[in-house]
């Protein structure tokens, strides 16, 4: 997950990192109360989760709340890069000597954690490191030993700051891994991190990624998920624990394990090419344990949503017997009654497939047609989209 900058800021703040106060504002009315607040000339900065917020005039001085209400006013509601401006941070304007630029982030090729630093700090640091990758320091971080104040200084060092600042900067870095750690983020960038005036160093900036992995670590880190941005079938599955991406077609899809259920959006987008250009809306893996809880909230789910013409399910009974999961489907339909209103294809194999199909006859639902294959399953489900739309 990608946090706001405001957000990833507080989170730096807490493990020790120095940042300015801010307030967050969605009115300019709130901005100039923030900018009254303050005290002083502030910066009005657009809360976008993407970069380049500087130069498309997302990022704008105001020396009284007046100016600040007027600039909030001018950034609110603008586009930057297809993301529209909610928010704004206000926060005190900083007297900038020198502009660096600080990430910690994980290196997935060499499988370890990696410090990239720069004194060229302020700008686009991709151009940098094409264009002057000798002024982009990268040093290696060993995930056993981390960063102590010996390693921040090595990464400094190796990134040629001030002498100066080395002190600052070397705290700010061991403070940046703590929260890095702390927070279990896969990327913490600073950029850019400054010396102000007084020779101080501040993060000016800060772009955050969280491991959704570690959520289950970080119960506070559920509230800083823009809820507002998300799909709303996306946040209802998630809040029921399902593994469900929206896509933009009309077949629902519904299977047990990511494997099958990729392999399945394959199939069904080629049988949808014979029937008038139909795709897969989703993807729903609804894993091993499938009882009929989860198979009615993944239907509940995939019929909640207005562009689902028809739905596959696809189920290759392991652990999960498919007489279980024929159980699953009958009770789904039973519990979902009227909300259950699109034509179901369903293909079952695998262990206790007999029993299932058996299961499935028995009940006769007028909604469910039996496939014996994958391809066959697909075709129809297909067909059935071409023939709802
Ligand atoms: N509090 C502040 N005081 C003074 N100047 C600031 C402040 N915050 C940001 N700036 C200036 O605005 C520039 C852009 O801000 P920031 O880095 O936060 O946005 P960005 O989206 O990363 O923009 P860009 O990608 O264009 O650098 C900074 O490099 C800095 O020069
Ligand atoms: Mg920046």
């Amino acid at each position: 997950m990608d946090l706001f900058e405001y957000q990833a800021k507080d989170l730096f703040g807490a493990h020790g990192v120095p940042v300015l106060p801010g307030r967050v504002a969605t009115t300019a009315a709130e901005a100039e109360a923030a900018a009254t607040e303050l005290d002083g000339t502030v910066v009005v900065k657009a809360q976008v989760k993407t970069g380049g917020r500087g130069k498309a005039g997302g990022v704008k001085l105001a020396a009284t709340p007046a100016a600040a209400a007027e600039k909030a006013g001018a950034i609110l509601g603008m586009d930057i890069k297809g993301h529209t401006v909610h928010r704004v941070l206000v926060t005190p304007a900083s007297e900038i000597a020198e502009e660096y630029y600080f990430s910690f982030l994980l290196d997935r090729t060499n499988r370890t954690f990696l410090a990239m630093a720069s004194v060229e700090g302020g700008m686009d640091i991709e151009e940098v490191a094409a264009t002057k990758p000798e002024a982009l320091a990268r040093v290696p971080i060993d995930p056993l030993d981390g960063v102590d104040a010996a390693k921040a200084r090595e990464i400094v060092t190796a990134a040629r700051f001030p002498a100066e600042v080395t002190d600052a900067a070397t705290d700010a870095v061991v403070a940046l891994w703590d929260a890095f750690v702390g927070e279990d983020a896969t990327l913490v960038e600073v950029n850019p991190l400054v010396r102000d005036g007084a020779g101080a160093i501040v993060a000016l900036d800060g772009k955050m990624t969280l491991d959704a992995n570690a959520a289950f670590r970080h119960p506070g880190h559920a509230e800083l998920a823009d809820v507002q941005a998300q799909d709303p079938l996306e946040v209802r599955a998630a809040e029921r624990d399902l593994n469900y991406v929206k896509l933009d077609g009309q077949v629902g899809i519904i299977g047990n394990g990511a494997g099958l259920v990729m392999s399945t959006l394959d199939v069904v987008a080629y049988a949808g090419q014979r029937h008038g250009g139909v795709t897969p809306a989703n993807f729903l893996d609804i894993g091993g344990g499938a009882n009929a809880q989860v198979m009615a909230d993944g239907l509940d789910i995939i019929l909640g949503d207005p562009d689902v013409r028809s739905v596959f399910v696809n189920v290759f009974g392991g652990i999960t017997a498919c007489d279980q999961v024929a159980t699953g489907i009958v009770q789904a339909l039973e519990i979902l009654g009227d909300a259950a209103s699109k034509p179901l294809v369903v293909r079952l194999d695998g262990n206790n497939v007999a029993e299932g199909r058996a299961i499935l006859a028995q009940a006769a639902h007028p909604l469910v047609t039996m496939a014996d294959t994958m391809d066959g399953g697909a075709d129809t489900a297909a067909e059935l989209a071409a023939q709802g739309v």
